[in-house]
């Protein structure tokens, strides 16, 4: 993998300050490997990020690949409702994009990730998996890693700190024989397109614990008592992510 020169640097710098005024679930750590991951993929790299929401993660992950001469495509079918907003999430995603100079590297697929896959068939060089949190979703989103060449680089957004992605990925991905388990941000987890070595399996395994502490916290936050949260270290409003 090649690494950030400084140019790169100012590229995820300049993608950040637009980037963390768009209303999202991603950090700093998270979107620098994110950025990392992208801009090391050669030029004229596909990569596909499920689940774009207002743009946060889009416009990191596209900085990085237009610089490189590569493409993003975004897949949300931006439904109606409550959580997540619909045609007026798509307005502000599409305006969020496009006041980054993003725009002519983003190909957006407004469709669910599950519709899509079986009739695709174009190759891809990075996949980002942030759309629907529960345990179908994600097992079928891991199965757009057959359009991966190996060494690919796969990554899961609440990957520790949702039930239903980790269990879809302990079921998935610690027995794989295709996918390994790299590191995190948070809870963004890197998976490499490759075998796995027992200490990739253990690895995965040793995140359990902040598994359970970040599952702990959720509950805790829904029962309103954020000061207990805050006696293992969680002192926001928001779910650990
Ligand atoms: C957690 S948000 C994504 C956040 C975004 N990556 C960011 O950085 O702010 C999840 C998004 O996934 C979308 N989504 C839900 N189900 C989906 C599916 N099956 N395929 C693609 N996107 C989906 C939702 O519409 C929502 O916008």
């Amino acid at each position: 993998m090649s690494q950030p020169t400084p140019a790169d640097d100012a590229t995820f710098e300049r993608a950040w300050t637009i980037a963390d005024t768009v209303p999202g679930w991603l950090t700093r750590d998270q979107a620098r490997l994110l950025h990392d991951e992208a801009q090391a993929l050669d030029p004229g790299a596909v990569a596909l990020e499920i689940g774009s929401h207002q743009g946060r993660s889009t416009v990191v992950l596209a900085a990085a690949l237009g610089r490189r001469g590569s493409r993003l495509v975004a897949m949300d079918p931006f439904v109606e409702g409550r959580l997540f907003g619909g045609a007026t999430t798509r307005q502000k995603f599409e305006r969020h994009v496009a006041q980054a100079g993003v725009a002519e590297y983003v190909e957006l697929v407004p469709e669910y990730s599950t519709r899509a896959r079986p009739g695709w068939s174009r190759p891809l060089d990075l996949l980002y998996i942030d759309g629907k949190h529960d345990y179908w979703t994600l097992s079928d989103d891991l199965r757009w890693a057959v359009h991966l060449p190996p060494g690919a680089a796969v990554l899961v957004h609440d990957a520790f700190s949702s039930i239903g992605v980790t269990l879809g990925l302990l079921r998935h991905v610690l027995f794989s024989r295709t996918l390994s388990y790299e590191r995190r941000a948070g809870s963004l987890a890197l998976f490499r397109v490759r075998p796995p070595r027992r200490a990739d399996r253990v690895r995965m395994v040793a995140e359990l614990p902040w598994w359970v502490r970040n599952v702990g916290i959720k509950v805790l936050l829904r029962l309103r008592l954020r000061p207990v949260a805050r006696l293992v270290g969680h002192d926001s409003p928001y779910d650990p992510y």
